[in-house]
């Protein structure tokens, strides 16, 4: 783990193994929780001042126990070793965690009316098959409520074993209560022929290409970045990596130097929630939906990067601590990567007349990290630029998760992607959360929308665009969509500070590929995860706001989250100010994306918006050209 020079952690440092040992001892001792009880959550528990000026450490744990089929939650405070605060909170269910995960499918194989129907469709080795246990959901079945549950989702590896997912077993969804370690009830909705072998992922060394040459990345002196524990300064910019079991990659404190001045941007930034709702109402295809975040956690899924494959260049990477569900903590070597790269022109300038020509190159600062769930591996890639501009990063690829199709039937809600295999029509809609500091702590929102003037004696041309930036003051008008045809943006800036034009300083939040959700808003899915009818949300800040569809989405029933607490429609006029932003990305997947997908991006911005004075990447040196 990294220390800093010091060796004491930083308020905002991840938790380290001793604290997280710490932490699951003083429950077990203290909590009352008897043996069957497990842990969902160890993780820091961030300081609630922004002056991170409180003494000690804290976690917050959150554990689910099976006798009493309670979900429990508390603050530990690890440096005095005392439980501070322990609730039973009703009514709702913990994460399913890896280890449950896991358990799911050793309970289906286990139940013979199971093994009978796997037997139906010429199954009988059970070893070869993958049981997924999805989250539950809340569709109102009846037998279901109350219950801890699962929705089975089934695949047969190939014959050559380097891909689980290769020939899904359409129709068969053994329903599991987690809690009783059993099946509640089978859901068969018929056999469907399994789709032949397309053979391994992993082609024999005579198949691959021959024609790559070596492409090395070198840097001489080393990087230009500076690393303290988990403090990174790099090019004006300063920050603190930081992470969170459930949000995985959390950034603190992030500012720019600007001459003499570190000016705050953001306190905080994450991926807060993600959902992932498919678009075949078929079968027990309707319970296709995924809240990475909310449901499973994106920080325990946390790779460990692999240097020269995952990154390559000179890698600084830090080591983040999970743990299992008996509260062991277990290290994520390598989980956070962050180097530079290469990107191309910064800024360019040539005077026709004497031929002058400056160029400066553009090197941007990435720090990410990559989860698998499942048959999915999601990149999260934060890019700090020398112009000011921060952009954010997503990278799917991994499996598309398809079901089959019967030979000569045509997929309705997806997309033929191979022989007998029907990927279904899905969206991948990720919420990022931006604590906001420009300047300071106290913020505004505006909406910037361009419109074209009629024609008429102000525009005989036609071609007047009037710029109409509207204050969003509070958070029910702080709840928008995009709109193509007027080119929206938002921007958040700082009333108090004023740049040298006399505006406010400003960031803008620039939207990339976006789509709005197709499911129904009073669907199962579209009230648990409401957030996602809006791209944009901004609320005034509060601790305990930190989750999208709110804390506790496995199995909710919907409703928690932005929209209730966005109903007390607080100020947002130089506020403490939280935004949210929704990026959606559409995907129906192609054959080209089977039986491993390419990397799919999908990107956003924060670009200073008056926040400088000027260009304040002026001071770059330009490149020499070599001859
Ligand atoms: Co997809």
């Amino acid at each position: 783990m990294a220390t800093t020079e010091t060796g004491t952690p930083h308020a905002l440092d991840p938790l380290n193994e001793g604290e997280i040992a710490t932490a699951a001892t003083v429950i077990k001792e203290q909590s009352g929780l008897d043996e069957t009880g497990w842990f969902e959550t160890i993780t820091l528990q961030e300081p609630r001042t922004k002056t991170h000026g409180q003494d000690g450490r804290f976690a917050y744990v959150c554990c689910y126990e099976p006798s009493s089929n309670r979900t429990l939650a508390g603050i530990v405070d690890l440096t005095g070793r005392k439980l501070l605060d322990w609730q039973h909170v009703p009514g709702v269910q913990a994460r399913i965690v890896p280890d449950e995960f896991a358990r799911g499918d050793e309970i289906a194989k286990a139940d013979p009316d199971f093994l009978a129907a796997l037997a139906k469709r010429g199954i009988t080795d059970a070893s070869k098959v993958l049981v997924e246990s999805w989250a539950g959901g809340n569709f109102g079945i009846e037998g279901e409520e109350g219950k801890r549950l699962a929705y089975g989702h089934c695949w047969l590896a190939n014959d050559a074993g380097d891909n689980p997912y290769a020939r899904p077993i359409a129709n068969l969804h053994p329903v599991i209560d987690l809690r009783k370690g059993k099946i509640l009830r089978i859901d068969d909705f018929g056999v469907v022929p399994l789709p032949p072998d397309q053979g391994p992922l992993n082609l024999n060394a005579s198949e691959t290409r021959t024609d790559i040459k070596p492409l090395e990345i070198t840097q001489p002196d080393g990087p230009s970045f500076d690393v303290d524990g988990y403090h990174v300064t790099w090019q004006n910019w300063d920050l603190h990596v930081g992470f969170d079991l459930r949000e995985g990659l959390v950034l603190h404190d992030i500012g720019y130097r600007d001459k003499d001045r570190l000016r705050s941007i953001m306190h905080r930034a994450s991926m807060a929630e993600m959902v992932v709702p498919y678009g075949d109402p078929t079968g027990g295809n309707y319970r296709r939906n995924a809240f990475d975040t909310g449901e499973y956690g994106i920080g325990q899924a946390l790779d460990s990067l692999m240097l020269g494959c995952d990154c390559v260049g000179h890698i600084h990477y830090f080591d983040v601590c999970s743990h299992d569900w008996h509260g062991n903590p277990t290290i994520i070597k390598n989980a956070v990567c962050m180097h530079e790269e290469d990107f191309g022109t910064l800024w360019k300038f040539s005077v026709p007349k004497t031929g002058q020509t400056t160029v400066t190159r553009s090197r941007r600062l990435v720090i990410s990290s990559v989860a698998t769930i499942g048959n999915y591996v999601y990149g999260f890639f934060w890019y700090f630029y020398q112009d000011g501009t921060i952009g954010i990063e997503v990278k799917a690829t991994g499996i598309p998760l398809p079901t089959g199709i019967a030979p000569g039937q045509a997929p309705q809600h997806g997309a033929l992607v191979s022989p007998g295999i029907d990927a279904h029509v899905h969206q991948h809609v990720f919420s990022f959360r931006f604590e906001m500091a420009v300047d300071g702590d106290k913020n505004s929102v505006t909406e910037v929308d361009f419109e074209p003037l009629p024609q008429g004696s102000d525009n005989p041309h036609g071609n007047a665009i009037r710029i109409v930036e509207t204050p969003l003051t509070s958070e029910k008008q702080a709840q928008r969509e995009l709109d193509l045809a007027r080119a929206r943006y938002w921007k958040v800036c700082n009333p108090g500070s004023l740049n040298a034009l006399g505006k406010p300083v400003a960031y803008k939040l620039v939207p990339g590929v976006n789509a709005l959700p197709f499911n129904h808003p009073d669907s199962s899915v579209g009230r648990r995860a409401s957030f996602m009818y809006k791209h944009f949300w901004a609320t005034q800040y509060a601790p305990q706001e930190r989750f999208p569809a709110g804390w506790f989405p496995n199995q909710h029933s919907g409703g928690d989250g932005l929209p209730k607490w966005t109903e007390a429609d607080r100020s947002l006029d130089s506020e403490d100010i939280v935004v949210w932003y929704t990026m959606n990305y559409h995907h129906l997947p192609r054959p080209e994306d089977w039986p491993v997908q390419p990397v799919v991006y999908a990107a956003f911005h924060w670009m200073p918006s008056g926040f400088f004075d000027r260009n304040p990447a002026l001071d770059v040196p330009p490149n020499v050209a070599k001859t």
